[in-house]
């Protein structure tokens, strides 16, 4: 591994970008290698066995690319596939995941509060957020709710309009969430529609997303092992595997009009 190697990041589809746009802010020297296995959207409800098979396949390009890193910006890939890719990818790059920051946030930040989660089926029917958190927060008890439909909903880009509008008010108003004081976003796609949520609270649940607190985690872990890139770096470049115009809009909003994307088939 070499200081100027690319970091490599992959999600489903278009919620890694917001780990990635921060990412870019934290280290603008850094080269960005970014996956988005379109294809198989939406991992969460995929089986732990889909998503394995899935994520060794995108490591396997991001090892090929060079990645000195490989950051799982996907909650339900960091659920299913974080452990199985540390042994696969062994000392060829450094790997991290979305959930250990936002666990490390929570229970610097969210003490004494009644914490709330939403996520993916992938990520909530793990309880790994809860076990987590418990263990630092002496048994804390997490109140999560699976909320399946706003990734396609994301994904489709069917978002600030009524149809949006309802399906969040309406996941938002289940007795699960009950009460609470603080939101965790677990899922990547969700900062897109932070502002909804926002409303819906009227600013009276303080909602959490990773991204920053990804982005931070990368930065001390690539200090700590001196590999951070000290000159401007390469362009960076973006990958799918199934190409829409509107996973290329979002790059470019995320990104800038310059973006190159690319289709890469994982089974050619
Ligand atoms: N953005 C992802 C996550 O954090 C994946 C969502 C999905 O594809 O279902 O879980």
């Amino acid at each position: 591994m070499k200081k100027e190697d690319p970091i490599g990041i992959f999600d489903s589809g278009i919620g890694g970008l917001t780990v990635a746009r921060s990412v870019k802010d934290a280290l603008p020297n850094e080269q960005l290698i970014y996956f988005g296995d379109t294809e198989h959207l939406p991992y969460g409800d995929k089986s732990t066995a889909a998503i394995q098979a899935f994520s060794v396949k995108i490591c396997d390009l991001l090892l090929k690319k060079g990645c000195k890193v490989i950051l799982i910006a996907c909650n339900s890939a960091s659920v299913a596939a974080y452990d199985l890719i540390k042994e696969y990818v062994a000392s060829k790059a450094l790997v991290i995941n979305v959930i250990d920051p936002m666990v490390n946030y929570a229970s610097e930040y969210l003490k004494d509060q009644n914490i709330g989660l939403i996520g993916t089926r992938q990520t909530v029917a793990s309880g790994v957020y809860q076990e987590k958190i418990s263990e630092k927060m002496n048994g804390l008890k997490l109140q999560a709710l699976a909320t399946p439909l706003l990734v396609p909903m994301i994904e489709e880009g069917f978002v600030f309009n009524n149809i949006s509008h309802d399906i969040i008010s309406n996941y938002l108003s289940m007795p699960e969430l009950k009460d609470i004081d603080a939101l965790l976003l677990a899922c990547t796609h969700y900062p897109l529609i932070q502002k909804e949520i926002n409303d819906f609270y009227k600013s009276n649940v303080k909602v959490i997303n990773s991204a920053d607190p990804v982005a931070l985690s990368l930065k001390n872990l690539l200090e700590s092992k001196s590999l951070l890139n000290e000159s401007p770096a390469d362009e960076d470049s973006f990958y799918v595997s199934d190409y829409t115009a509107s996973f290329e809009r979002s790059t470019k909003l995320f990104f800038g009009e310059k973006i190159k994307l690319e289709s890469y088939r994982l089974w050619s």
